[in-house]
């Protein structure tokens, strides 16, 4: 009886702990995406900023956007970044981030979809 009082509370706190985990990393996706890409593509992901007017982003909350978005392309246009005709519109993030920070940011652009 005196252990199974020990143990549930462990078995509690080690949930919590798996939960807040979770959502930590989730909020540093966000807090990335704050800080490096909202500049251009807006906290929101309307792209409704100076600079994303200046280089011409798409609004992340359209649904024909959504439709056609793929994590792949995502990942691939942050790590190379996309420059036309010799001017840079996007810088390339590869050195930038981790592998698994940038899968995370292109999946976070699909969470600008309007429900
Ligand atoms: C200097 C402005 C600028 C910044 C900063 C910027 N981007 Fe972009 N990004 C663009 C432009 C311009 C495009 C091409 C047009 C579009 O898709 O909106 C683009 C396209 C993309 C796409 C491709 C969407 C598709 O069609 O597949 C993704 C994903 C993306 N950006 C993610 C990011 C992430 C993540 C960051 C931060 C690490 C970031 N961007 C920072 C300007 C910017």
């Amino acid at each position: 009886m005196k252990t199974k009082l020990i143990i549930k509370p462990a078995i509690v706190s080690m949930l919590l702990l798996a939960l807040l985990g979770g959502r930590a990393q989730a909020s540093d996706t966000k807090e990335l995406w704050d800080k490096t890409c909202a500049a251009c593509h807006g906290k929101d992901g309307r792209g409704d900023t100076k600079m994303g007017k200046k280089v011409d982003v798409k609004d992340y909350t359209d649904p024909k956007f959504q439709a056609e978005y793929k994590d792949d392309k995502g990942i691939k246009t942050i790590k190379e970044g996309i420059t036309e005709k010799g001017k840079e519109r996007m810088k390339a993030y590869a050195d930038k981030f981790s592998d698994e920070e940038i899968k995370a940011l292109a999946a976070h652009v699909r969470t600008f979809k309007k429900p």
